[in-house]
């Protein structure tokens, strides 16, 4: 039987160095401790104090000093998140096995996610853990993930022997086409890791650019 959590490690573990991971829906910390020895710096989410109890005390026992728990809403992440973002992770839903009624909506889904495509690196990837039995949230996700421009290339990992199972989405951050096209031709070179590195200063000045139209039309 096909676990998408364990889909969503496999695809954690080929992204190539994580310097800063976001865990948008921190629940019992399986993913937190999972990007926590992945990532340079985590920032993880929830709104529910049981939670993120659980999940400091999990990280302490593994003596994990690299993670920033924060009790918000995830829509909120930039409040909190002053640097571009390499990898996000999304398990939505309810915490399992506590209160059913306290569960990700639509609504704050989209808007962090919304903020999510902004503030990732080029290369950078967005998973999402999508539960059918709130079909409004999952369908919601579906629409806005289908209208990102070719910029990004979305997947769907779905099983489609069975009905009612939760689905994967990854979202990817394509590159600059010159940059790409270069590091193609010079791939495992060191003028490939400089393709990157250079790449990398475009896409912070972009998200600082971003950061700063947004800040002066609003
Ligand atoms: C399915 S659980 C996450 C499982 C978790 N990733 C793990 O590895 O155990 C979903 C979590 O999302 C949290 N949540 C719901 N709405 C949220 C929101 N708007 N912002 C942040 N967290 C939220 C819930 O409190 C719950 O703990």
């Amino acid at each position: 039987m096909v676990k998408l959590t364990n889909l969503a490690h496999e695809l954690i573990e080929k992204q190539q160095s994580i310097n800063i991971a976001v865990d948008m829906t921190v629940g019992w910390g399986n993913d937190t401790l999972f990007l926590a020895l992945h990532a340079r710096k985590v920032y993880g989410f929830d709104i529910q104090d049981e939670a993120l109890a659980f999940t400091r005390s999990l990280l302490s026992m593994n003596a994990i000093d690299n993670v920033e728990l924060i009790k918000a809403d995830h829509q909120f992440l930039d409040s909190y998140i002053k640097e571009p973002i390499d990898l996000v992770i999304y398990n939505l839903g309810y915490l399992p096995e506590s209160d059913k009624i306290v569960r990700t909506n639509s609504s704050s889904t989209i808007a962090s996610l919304k903020k999510a495509v902004h503030m990732i690196n080029q290369n950078g990837l967005i998973i999402i853990v999508v539960y059918p039995d709130d079909l409004n949230e999952a369908n919601e996700v579906k629409t806005f993930v289908s209208g990102l421009d070719s910029n990004f290339d979305v997947l769907q990992y779905s099983i489609l022997n069975k009905t009612k199972c939760p689905f994967l989405i990854t979202i990817k951050k394509g590159s600059f086409l010159p940059f790409c096209f270069l590091s193609k031709c010079v791939i495992r070179s060191n003028f490939h890791n400089f393709c990157i590195y250079i790449e990398r200063k475009i896409a912070n000045l972009l998200i600082i650019y971003n950061y700063l139209t947004i800040s002066y039309t609003s």
